[in-house]
C-alpha cells in the first residue's frame, strides 16, 4: 500500500466485511432480546444496515472497484463478546444492558471508522462518496444515542433491580452507557453525555 487513494479501498472493504457480519449477528440480537424497545431498537438497525452496505456498494462503484470484504477481526472480536454476553446472562435484564454495551462498541468502532473513511474521500476529492459516507455516520451516532437513552430510561435501571446489588457493582455504572466516549467524540452529532447515575444514595 503505498496511497491514501488504496488506504481508502482497503478500509472500505474492512467496513463492508463488518457491516455484513452485522447483518448476520443482529437478527440473533433480536430473538434473544425481550424488551420491546430494544428489539424494535435492533429491528430497525438493521433495516438501516442494509441500506448501509447499499452505500458502500455505490461507493465501490464510484472507485470502479468491485465491491468485496476483507476480514475485519476488529468486528469480529466485538461480535464475539456479543455472543458471549448471550450466553453468559442469567436474566433478560442483565442480557439486555449486556447487548446494549456491545452493540455501542460496535456503533463507536463504525462511528471511527465512517469518520475516517468520510475524511479520506474529502482529501481525495470525492465528494459524492463523501456524502454518502457522512449519512451513514449520521445514522450510526443516531443508533448510539438511542442506545444509550435505552439504557438510561429502562434497562440499567430494570439490571440493577438484581439481588446483589451492594456497594461493589458501582464501577459497572462507568461502561454501560459508552457516554464516556461522547466527550471525546468532535464531531458535531454525539455531544450528549447525559450519563446519570442511577444509584443515588
Ligand atoms: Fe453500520
Amino acid at each position: 500500500m503505498d496511497s491514501l487513494a488504496q488506504l481508502f479501498e482497503e478500509t472500505l472493504k474492512d467496513v463492508y466485511y463488518a457491516e455484513n457480519a452485522i447483518l448476520k449477528a443482529l437478527p440473533k440480537m433480536v430473538k434473544k432480546t425481550k424488551n420491546p424497545e430494544l428489539r424494535q431498537a435492533f429491528e430497525e438497525h438493521t433495516e438501516q444496515t442494509k441500506g448501509q452496505v447499499r452505500r458502500l456498494d455505490e461507493i465501490f462503484k464510484i472507485i470502479g472497484k468491485k465491491a468485496s470484504g476483507k476480514e475485519c477481526l476488529a468486528i469480529k472480536g466485538l461480535i464475539g463478546e456479543t455472543e458471549e454476553i448471550m450466553s453468559d446472562s442469567e436474566t433478560p435484564e442483565v442480557l439486555h444492558a449486556g447487548l446494549i454495551g456491545c452493540a455501542q462498541a460496535v456503533e463507536h468502532y463504525e462511528i471511527a471508522r465512517y469518520g475516517t473513511l468520510k475524511a479520506w474521500a474529502e482529501q481525495l476529492e470525492m465528494q459524492d462518496a463523501a456524502q454518502l459516507l457522512d449519512e451513514t455516520l449520521q445514522e450510526e451516532k443516531q443508533t448510539d444515542e438511542k442506545l444509550t437513552s435505552l439504557a438510561i430510561s429502562t434497562v440499567n435501571p430494570d439490571a440493577d433491580m438484581g439481588e446483589d446489588s451492594e456497594e461493589s457493582e458501582d464501577d459497572e455504572s462507568e461502561g454501560v452507557n459508552a457516554a464516556s466516549m461522547d466527550e471525546e467524540a468532535e464531531d458535531e452529532g454525539a455531544t450528549t453525555s447525559r450519563k446519570k447515575s442511577s444509584r443515588s444514595r
